[in-house]
Formats: C-alpha cells, sequence, structure tokens
C-alpha cells in the first residue's frame, strides 16, 4: 500500500532562512558554472535575474512601456515577456552581452494554443482525449515560437474548472483532475521534448499554482476557499503530475488558497512544490502578483510584498518591481539572508544553462529558421489534425451527417463562418491573415454555398429573416454558425449567464421549420447552454475555435473525410443555476428522490444537458463483455477489459473510459471518477478488447491526513463512452 506524506516537510521553509539551500541539480558541469558565475555576481546583478518586464504590449494592468535597454545592458534584468521575433529578441540580447557578465536574457510569451499557426482551444484539444494530438500541438507551438526568438511559453494552464462562467475555462483541459493531469504531460513533453537546448523546443510553464479555477461564483481572479482534501484530490494531481513531468518553470495565481495570496504562499510554493515534489526548475509569479498582495491586504507596501514573496519561494517577479526596489535593502538589514535570494537566482541561471543559451545566446535568433519554420506546411497539417479530432458530435438525428459527397447547394449562415479572427479564439498568437475560415474551405470545396448573415452578432438580433429563410428552402442542406464570439472567454471574460442568446437559438428554430436538414455549428470557448437548438435542431456539431485550418477541419468532419471522436472534457449544464456543475459530485445523504428529502432543486433539473465523456460518432459502437479478472502481477491488482464493436457503416474511433466507485471508504467520495480511458480505432463490422489495469493509481486517496491511500473493500468499475452510460463490474479488495 503507498501511503505519501503531502505535509512531510512542512517545517523546511524555517531551515531554509538559515542553512544549507537545495540538493545539487545532479548535473556538476552546470551547477560548477553556476557557482563560479554567482561568486561574480553583485546583490544588484543577482536581483535583476528576479525580474521580468514586459516589453511589449500589455496582458494585464498598470504596464509599463519604459525602454529596458540601458538596464539590460547594466546586467539588471533577468528576463522579458511579450516580445517575439528574431529581430526583437536580437536586439535586447545584443544588450544583454554588452553587460558585465553577458548573462543571456530569456524571452516568454503566452503561447497558448499554436504560435503563428493557430491550433483549437486547450479546452477543445482537451475533446480529442489523444494525448499524442494534443503533444503534437505543444510541439508545433514549441517549435514556431523557438523559431521566433522565444524561449519559454507560459503555458499549459492545468487549473481544473467545474465553473463555465469563469472565462479561462477555455485555456485548460476541463473538470477532471485524472484526465487533466495526463494532459498536462502531455503537453510538457510537447513543449519541452526531451533536450531543452534542442533549439525547436521551450520552457514549459505549469500555472496557476494554485486553484485559480475554483474562483467564487466563477468570477476571475476571485477568492478561492476549498479544504485541503477537496485540493488534493481534485485539483492538486495536474500541478503535480507537471512537475512530475519535468516543467521547467511553474507560474503562482493571482487567487488566495488557504487564506494566503499564492505568490506569498510558503505552503504551496517552498513546502509543496520545491520540497515535497522535488520541483527543480523557478516559479514565476503571474503578472504583477507580488504587487497585488497588497491589494489582497496581505502586505503593507511593496516591501513588505517582496518579503513574503521571497521567503515563500517565488523567484521571479512578472512586472511589478517590489524585487527590484527592495530585495537589497532587505538582505542589508538582515531581514533576508543573502541565501534565499541565491537560491532563485541559481533556479533562473539554471534554466538559462539548460536553454543553451549560455553556449550560444543567439541560439534562437535565426531569420532563415524563423521564415522556414513559421507557418510551414508541417504546422498547417499538425493543426488540421488536430483540429478534426477536437470536434464534439452532440446530436446527429436521421444521420444528416455526414452529408452526401454530391450535395450542390448548401446555405451557409451566421458570420461567424467568414470571421477569421473569431476561428483563431481567444488569447491567439495566429497570423489572422491564414486563416481558413468556414466559408473559405467550404467555397473551395466546389459546392454552391449562398453566404447570409442571418443574425446580428452586435446587436444580437435575427436580420432579414425571410432572405435566410428563403437562402435555406433554396438549399439541399442549411449550416448555422452560431454561438459566442471568440473574445467571450478567456481571461476576465467570466459571465453570469453563459445561456446562447435567445434570437439565435429562434432562428435556428425559424430555419427548422422550413424542413431542410440543419446542421448546427456551436462555435464557443466554454460549454454553453443551449435548451432551444438541442431541442429543435436536427444535428449538432461543438466546434469550439478551431485555429488556423478551422474550416478545412469543420468541413473535413461536415463531408466525413474525418468521423469525429472528441468527448466533452466538462459537463454542460441545462441552467446557469446548476453550475458549479461536474460528474464527480459526492452521494450526500439523501442522494435519491424519497418524498422530495434529497439533494436537487424544485425549479430545475439536476441532469445536465451533456455529461462529461459525451460525444457522438458516425458510426455506432457497441459494450459487452465488461469483465475484472484478478491479477497476479507486481502493482496490478486486477484487470478490467471490455469488448467494443463497431455496429455502424464507417470506421471510427472511440474513447473507451473507465469510471471507479469506492463503495464504502473512511472520508466521504465520489460517486465515480474517471479512472483510465484509451481511444481506439474500428472499421465496421470490427471489435477490440480493451484492458484496464487497476491499480493503486485507480483505487486510491488522499485521506484527512494527507495521506495517499487505498483502502480494502468494495469498489465498482464501469466501463462505457461517456460518464452517465455506462456497465459496470463489482470488485473487492481484499
Ligand atoms: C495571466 C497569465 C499570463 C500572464 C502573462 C496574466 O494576466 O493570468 O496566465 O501568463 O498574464 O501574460
Amino acid at each position: 500500500m503507498k501511503k505519501l506524506n503531502l505535509f512531510a516537510g512542512i517545517f523546511f521553509s524555517l531551515s531554509l532562512l538559515s542553512g544549507n539551500l537545495r540538493a545539487d541539480s545532479g548535473d556538476k558541469e552546470m551547477g560548477r558554472f553556476i557557482s563560479n558565475l554567482m561568486k561574480r555576481m553583485t546583490l544588484e546583478e543577482k536581483i535583476g535575474q528576479l525580474y521580468q518586464c514586459s516589453g511589449g504590449f500589455a496582458t494585464g494592468p498598470n504596464n509599463t512601456k519604459i525602454d529596458r535597454t540601458e538596464m539590460i545592458s547594466k546586467g539588471l534584468l533577468g528576463s522579458m515577456l511579450n516580445v517575439s521575433g528574431v529581430a526583437n529578441t536580437r536586439k535586447y540580447q545584443e544588450a544583454a552581452m554588452k553587460s558585465r557578465l553577458q548573462i543571456p536574457l530569456i524571452f516568454g510569451l503566452d503561447v497558448i494554443h499554436g504560435f503563428r499557426t493557430g491550433f483549437p482551444l486547450p479546452l477543445a484539444e482537451a475533446a480529442s482525449f489523444d494525448l499524442e494530438a494534443i503533444e503534437r500541438s505543444a510541439r508545433c507551438s514549441a517549435r514556431e515560437a523557438a523559431a521566433a526568438g522565444l524561449h519559454w511559453t507560459f503555458a499549459p494552464m492545468v487549473d481544473i474548472s467545474w465553473d463555465a462562467r469563469w472565462g479561462r475555462v477555455m485555456e485548460g483541459a476541463g473538470e477532471d483532475p485524472f484526465y487533466g493531469a495526463k494532459v498536462a504531460e502531455a503537453r510538457v513533453q510537447g513543449l519541452q521534448g526531451d533536450d531543452l537546448s534542442d533549439n525547436s523546443t521551450i520552457m514549459a510553464c505549469i500555472k496557476h499554482f494554485a486553484g485559480y479555477g475554483a474562483p467564487i461564483a466563477g468570477k476571475d481572479y476571485n477568492s478561492v476557499d476549498m479544504s485541503m482534501g477537496h485540493f488534493a484530490n481534485f485539483y492538486m494531481l495536474p500541478y503535480k503530475a507537471g512537475a512530475g513531468a519535468g516543467a521547467a518553470t511553474f507560474m503562482s495565481a493571482f487567487n488566495d488558497f488557504n487564506n494566503e495570496p499564492s505568490t506569498g504562499n510558503t505552503f504551496l510554493l517552498r513546502n509543496l512544490l520545491k520540497d515535497k515534489w522535488g520541483f527543480k526548475g523557478f516559479v514565476v509569479s503571474d503578472w504583477g502578483s507580488v504587487g497585488e498582495m497588497i491589494n489582497h491586504r496581505y502586505a503593507t507596501n511593496e516591501k513588505e510584498a517582496a518579503y513574503k514573496g521571497i521567503t515563500a519561494g517565488l523567484d521571479m517577479e512578472m512586472v511589478s518591481e517590489c524585487y527590484l526596489k527592495n530585495l537589497k535593502s532587505l538582505v542589508e538589514e538582515g531581514r533576508v539572508p543573502e541565501n534565499l535570494v541565491d537560491d532563485a537566482v541559481r533556479r533562473i541561471l539554471e534554466q538559462k544553462y539548460k536553454l543553451g543559451l549560455f553556449e550560444d545566446p543567439f541560439k534562437y535568433c535565426n531569420e532563415g529558421r524563423e521564415k522556414e519554420v513559421i507557418g510551414s506546411r508541417q504546422s498547417r497539417e499538425d493543426a488540421c489534425y488536430v483540429a478534426e479530432r477536437s470536434m464534439v458530435l452532440l446530436k446527429n438525428e436521421n444521420n444528416i451527417l455526414p452529408l452526401a459527397k454530391d450535395i450542390k447547394k448548401v446555405s451557409l449562415i451566421g458570420a461567424l463562418s467568414k470571421s477569421q479572427k473569431d476561428m483563431c479564439g481567444a488569447w491567439s498568437c495566429a497570423d489572422v491573415s491564414k486563416v481558413v475560415t468556414l466559408y473559405d474551405a467550404m467555397c473551395s470545396r466546389g459546392v454552391h454555398v449562398d453566404y447570409v448573415e442571418g443574425y446580428d452578432l452586435e446587436k444580437n438580433t435575427i436580420i432579414d429573416l425571410n432572405k435566410t429563410l428563403s437562402s435555406a428552402r433554396n438549399s439541399d442542406v442549411v449550416v448555422i454558425a452560431m454561438g459566442e464570439r471568440a473574445w467571450e472567454s478567456g481571461e476576465m471574460r467570466s459571465k453570469g449567464d453563459i445561456s446562447i442568446a435567445a434570437e439565435q437559438q429562434k432562428l435556428v428554430s425559424e430555419l427548422v421549420k422550413t424542413g431542410k436538414p440543419v446542421v448546427v455549428l456551436l462555435m464557443c470557448g466554454r460549454p454553453v447552454i443551449f435548451n432551444e437548438v438541442r431541442e429543435k435542431a436536427p444535428a449538432i456539431l461543438c466546434t469550439w475555435w478551431l485555429g488556423s485550418e478551422a474550416g478545412n477541419a469543420i468541413c473535413n468532419v461536415l463531408w466525413g473525410d474525418y468521423n469525429p471522436s472528441g468527448k466533452l472534457p466538462m459537463t454542460f449544464p441545462q441552467h446557469n443555476g446548476q453550475i458549479p456543475i461536474n460528474y464527480q459530485y459526492k452521494s450526500t445523504g439523501r442522494p435519491k428522490e424519497n418524498g422530495g428529502w434529497s439533494t436537487k432543486y424544485i425549479d430545475i433539473s439536476r441532469e445536465p444537458a451533456y455529461p462529461f465523456g459525451y460525444g457522438l460518432s458516425y458510426t455506432t459502437f457497441e459494450y459487452s463483455d465488461v469483465k475484472v479478472s484478478v491479477v497476479k502481477k507486481d502493482g496490478v491488482y486486477a484487470n478490467v477489459s471490455v469488448n467494443v464493436k463497431n455496429t455502424g457503416k464507417y470506421e471510427g474511433e472511440e474513447v473507451v473510459q473507465l469510471y471507479v466507485r469506492d463503495e464504502v471508504a473512511s472520508i466521504t467520495r465520489p460517486v465515480k471518477e474517471l479512472k483510465g480511458f484509451e481511444k481506439i480505432s474500428l472499421k465496421p463490422g470490427e471489435s477490440k478488447k480493451v484492458v484496464f489495469e487497476i491499480t493503486d493509481e485507480q483505487l486510491g486517496f488522499y485521506n484527512n491526513s494527507m495521506n495517499y491511500v487505498v483502502e480494502k473493500g468494495d469498489f465498482t468499475f464501469m466501463v462505457g463512452t461517456n460518464s452517465r452510460d455506462l456497465q459496470s463490474v463489482k470488485f473487492t479488495l481484499n
């Protein structure tokens, strides 16, 4: 039985203030090189390494547009964000090479879903349940970003969220910790590869540590309040997985955690991340979040904020200048031991070393490579491949989809189908001019496309209904692109109502009345509520925002060149009042209807619109023969197997999902938890046996003493096509 003590080492922070700092990185040569360098550094130069300024546009408030060239050439700056392109990064790196010790700068940017070639939103990619595709996307982002002189992306965001009002759900992998952890690993691997010094890889940054996805009432930047047990079992896993996958950096979160801002949180940064998990990289603050400890009323002024940050284990300060202005006096006054500063500096220099920048500071500055790599054929192919796999088919009555190859006339409705900017999705670095829209892609397929705007996205009203209906009547099929605008999700885009505007939904109903087949393309950056459309439209494909190849990928799915295989990584609610909603809730003492005495609402259903893991295919899959067999293999308790057969007409992929329920435990446990999945491909008539191994990972949990435990007793294993439609078998662990 595995027992991990989460809290072991909680007192390490005290010894850090006085004694020996951290274990050697293992790389002796690097250690020697950095020790020699640090011996020559003044305290000011060290503090400079801990500062990151924005060299360009703002991704937060109080952007200082000061020219930092002089500061750089004095060796007083460690890093810049929001600068990219070889011409720009070269200019600043040249300034750094004029400094006394010639310590290179590192350049970071939020490369969140592709760089100049845009990829699907991270949430959309997560819908693929295809870890290879997700890694491929991250690899392409890294390749293009590195070619543009970047060394570092502030991604992946691994925050779990059950609240679709929070705009940043678009940036994560959804609601499930087990799956979120696998996606985190794939993204880190894709970005960093096996060698950071390779000039096609960049540093990953696991963010936002910790709990940023659980702001109270879904309001961005809001307080977070959760018990340690809740954190350990639902939110922690993806961060831990990211550290385990070797992420070079972590970012502290804006929110407070257990009553202390994450940025000044010794438990999170020092005890858990660095001591317990053995994280060797460095921690950067979020934009201005060291200074924001004053707004949290956790620090009286910038000096106290600096004190709290550095003692907690926050290594690099982004944008605010508390370290820059105050660390020197804090050290001189003896409040902050210099070895605390040294530890932070060493961590940052080590990553610079690993990137190969001391060998060649201009390693990532190659105009030729920049031209060749960015927007290359490889990038476009990767983007289309991942986009196809990210879509989720929600409804397909009478097999309206795929469209017949000989369809002659399509009535295409909705301005979203023509919007290059929206196709990119929120927080995109993509070259908008190179985005293939749905309209473009459809036209280039040789069908006659009758485009009608149909709906004013600014005013949220139907326009010229008669024209739209007559276009529909004169076509073979109606395709309507509807949903949110891209800018409606992302940072600072929390919503109080995630419903699709009523008029937009009404338009769909009007179109359905024409009797023509209507296909709804749901474009969104979060789960949305669209009950009227769910009821009326015969076919619904959730396309999210898919990036540069959006139009081609959507057409490939519409015409069946790719059979959709995505599954929802977040529960879609039916009503705003159900939020936060998730599939791995707990039983409660009154789980079932019992004369009305149960956990429910009196005015709305408690069932979601679509459950986690839901998604259809053009073919059908039959699950049979779910079995559990005891295994005598080290670390494996049992195997759960299932036969999956393709019973339809098309070749297709299916995400076979395993859920586990711990029947009785020493703490209250969820009704079910995803603990395995496998994406398989089957030809018509073909069957495959899928086997899941049951190990500690499937059975265990963190108890209230924060020990990871596996308890004996009864378990139910459930296998199926989504978190609701499952077949189960019983198992007893003796
Ligand atoms: C966001 C971070 C981002 C940073 C830098 C902040 O507002 O929360 O996720 O990396 O800005 O752009």
